[in-house]
């Protein structure tokens, strides 16, 4: 059996700042309240014109390519998570695929399970080198949560951000210890309903009448959202050291979804953690979806917090109510 190692990671951000300020000028609310409430100060918001999933991706995974010294055509899968696709079909995994010039047929597969895709991706992707199936497999969140934002509602507005995250996984080399410990995939649909997109499907086509109803848009119960997560990261992350064999001591870095600054020290208190040792960037990007934990480790490999050799704990939850993570060592 072979384990898998990441051997390269990228990121992208569009370069449209958008404050708090700003948003205080659409929807009853101030720098202040988001600040004291989720410890965001502002988020980046893409130019559908300019920078779609597909074209996010594609900038992150440069920067992968050459972090981890491969061509495009090294890649022989794309797992792409994303809740907001360029379009239905054809996916767009494929679509990346096209931009980077791959020439070789790799397999294509879009995922969606909302902020926790990533974690998803990145577990099939463990699995499926672990099996001996793959060598390369390009792991992908990237999301556009400014198309199904709320401009009008600020219990949502103030939340989300878009960007894209990668990570490259390859073949763990003979004698290297670099490799996943454990991992966590959950699922709860009794709290599904916290937290929807439910329009532009089959349950609810859009059509004259819903045309530009909260039916396009996430809605969201914020405090069921919150208890929820605290209370499902916490006990995946008590699952991963137990199956891990390590305590939470011996774990480097935090690497947790990020969706409110909260959240991520009533995880991190639980466990008398220190924040200093969690990477923590929703200040500047806010609520990336499922491109906060990719965007947040590279972040911290490229300014050399995360070293190689380190112990790495990653968590996320999204709507679903979906949860996963991995213990990994980097
Ligand atoms: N500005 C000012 N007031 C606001 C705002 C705002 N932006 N939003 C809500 N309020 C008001 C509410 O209307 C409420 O007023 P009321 O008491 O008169 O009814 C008051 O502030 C308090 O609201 P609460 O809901 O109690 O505020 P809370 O402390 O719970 O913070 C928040 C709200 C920030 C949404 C929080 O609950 C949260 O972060 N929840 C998690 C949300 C989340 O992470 N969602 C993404 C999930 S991941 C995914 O898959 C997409």
């Amino acid at each position: 059996m072979h384990q898998s190692k990441i051997l390269g990671t990228g990121h992208y951000v569009p370069p449209r700042v958008m404050t708090n300020d700003e948003i205080a000028k659409m929807v009853d609310t101030s720098h202040q309240w988001i600040v004291e409430r989720t410890g965001i100060h502002q988020r980046r918001i893409a130019d559908p014109k300019v920078d779609i999933p597909s074209e996010m991706a594609y900038k992150a995974t440069l920067k992968a390519l050459e972090a981890a010294k491969l061509q495009p055509n090294d890649i022989e899968l794309i797992l792409f998570s994303t809740t907001f696709p360029d379009m239905f079909f054809p996916n767009t995994a494929t679509q990346l695929q096209l931009k980077l010039g791959i020439t070789n047929n790799c397999g294509c597969l879009d995922m969606n399970a909302a902020c926790t895709g990533f974690m998803y991706a990145f577990t099939l992707a463990d699995g499926l080198i672990r099996a001996g199936m793959y060598k390369t497999i390009l792991v992908v969140g990237a999301e556009m949560t400014s198309g199904f934002n709320n401009w009008k509602d600020r219990n949502t507005c103030i939340l989300f951000g878009d960007g894209a995250g990668v990570a490259i996984l390859g073949r763990t080399p003979a004698g290297e210890k670099s490799g996943v410990k454990s991992h966590v995939l959950s699922g709860d649909a009794t709290k599904g309903e916290h937290l929807m997109l439910r329009g532009g499907g089959a349950a609810i086509p859009i059509n004259a009448e819903n045309v530009g109803t909260d039916v396009q848009c996430v809605v969201m119960d914020g405090k069921e959202v919150f208890k929820a997560a605290v209370k499902t990261m916490a006990s995946h992350a008590e699952q991963l050291l137990a199956e891990g064999n390590t305590s939470m001591d011996q774990v480097d870095w935090f690497i947790p979804h990020q969706a409110n600054l909260r959240i991520i020290e009533a995880v991190a208190n639980r466990f008398n953690f220190p924040l200093e040792r969690a990477v923590v960037n929703v200040d500047r990007y806010a609520n990336t979806s499922s491109a906060t934990i990719p965007i947040a480790m590279d972040e911290a490999i490229r300014d050399g917090r995360i070293q190689r050799g380190q112990t790495l704990m990653l968590t996320a939850f999204g709507a679903g109510m979906t949860s996963g993570g991995a213990l990994l060592t980097y």
